[in-house]
């Protein structure tokens, strides 16, 4: 089992997925590890749907978006879309508005980390079709739908490189290879010193 930095590092978002199925013992223990990550004053507004039906996977499939930079090319292949999906819903009745946003970056990180420690990869998709999600899957207007997180076995390995300049736009190379660029440490960070 790697170490916590080892899996934060390794994790990329994937858009590939391979045949073997997401269960419900997959499902369920993401969302035990999104049900304990940290929450602004304990409120805890997030609530969740996983889907591994295969009636539902296509249906789902149908309100997301890929890869906005180099769409359609970021797209899930035909017979290489994802396998399951969890859907993070707001609780209107809970949630507090300047913080529930936090409590959902949390929550998902710990199901993205929890999903490559357990060999499935992911995307987390806020370019999502709600209205018709909730119609798919029923879900009471007492809930906002905020994201949707893309799950299965990863049939491509991007590869994370430096960024140049202030370009964040990820790219496929010749051989199809998706490059996800991260701003170097050294412009980011500075330790004591101005
Ligand atoms: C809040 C949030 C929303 C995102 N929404 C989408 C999306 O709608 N569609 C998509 O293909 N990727 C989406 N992504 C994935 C990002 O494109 C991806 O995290 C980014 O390119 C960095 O790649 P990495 O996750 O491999 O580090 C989203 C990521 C975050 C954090």
């Amino acid at each position: 089992m790697a170490a916590v930095f080892e899996t934060i590092i390794a994790r990329r978002t994937v858009r590939a997925f391979g045949p073997e199925p997401v269960t419900s013992d997959h499902l369920t223990k993401l969302v035990e590890a999104a049900r304990v990550a940290p929450s602004a004053a304990n409120k805890q507004p997030l609530a969740y749907i996983g889907v591994n039906d295969p009636d539902l996977l296509p249906r789902i499939f149908d309100c997301l978006k890929w890869a906005a930079y180099i769409a359609p090319a970021g797209d899930p292949p035909p017979g290489q879309e994802p396998r399951g999906y969890i859907v993070v819903l707001k609780d209107k009745k809970v949630a507090d508005e300047t913080f529930f946003r936090y409590d959902v970056g949390a929550a998902v990180e710990n199901m993205l980390l929890a999903a490559q420690e357990m060999g499935l990869a992911s995307c987390w998709i806020a370019s999502v079709n709600r209205p018709r999600v909730r119609d798919i899957l029923d879900v009471p207007e007492d809930y906002d739908i905020d994201c949707v997180i893309a799950l299965g076995k990863p049939a491509e390995h991007p590869v994370m490189v430096e960024m140049q300049g202030d370009d964040v736009r990820y790219w496929r190379d010749e051989a199809g290879v998706h490059h996800v660029p991260k701003r170097p440490l050294s412009k980011i960070f500075r330790l004591n010193s101005p």
